[in-house]
């Protein structure tokens, strides 16, 4: 699934972030594929991991700064993705790159990317917007 300016929340670094999770798992999709090295893989997979972490902090930070409703179901969502993440990591360390593990990496890590940014996020979007907008209506004379 390609990025679409239509997904962008309005918020020029976390949009940033967005794209890039989207390449990354672009990426993981097309390695798992390709049958790639599972050096490879564990390299991307750390990095994946790595760069999510940073990016749930740096959105919940937006969500917390614009005292966004939806913030508590988003940290639970993110810490429930990230348990995730570090127990196929593991299953994949101990056994190596078996056809259930790569399904697995496809469904639970790639597609939960792509859902989390069109679905759940798409909704901070609009409330950072709407905010934004009534901000400024506020503060013209
Ligand atoms: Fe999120």
């Amino acid at each position: 699934m390609q990025w679409d300016k239509k997904y962008a929340l309005g918020i020029p670094v976390v949009d940033t972030q967005h794209r890039q999770l989207f390449r990354l798992s672009n990426e993981l999709d097309a390695k798992l594929q390709a049958g790639i090295r599972p050096e490879e893989i564990d390299a991307l997979l750390t990095h994946i991991g790595e760069y999510a972490a940073r990016h749930f902090a740096m959105e919940e930070k937006y969500m917390a700064e614009s005292d966004y409703p939806g913030l508590a179901e988003q940290q639970e969502t993110h810490q429930a993705f990230a348990k995730c993440f570090v127990e196929v990591y593991e299953e994949f360390k101990k056994k190596g790159l078996n056809p259930e593990i790569v399904n697995t990496l496809r469904r639970e890590l790639t597609d939960w990317v792509r859902e989390h940014v069109t679905g759940l996020d798409q909704r901070f979007g609009t409330y950072y917007r709407d905010r934004q907008a009534s901000a400024k209506k506020h503060a013209s004379p």
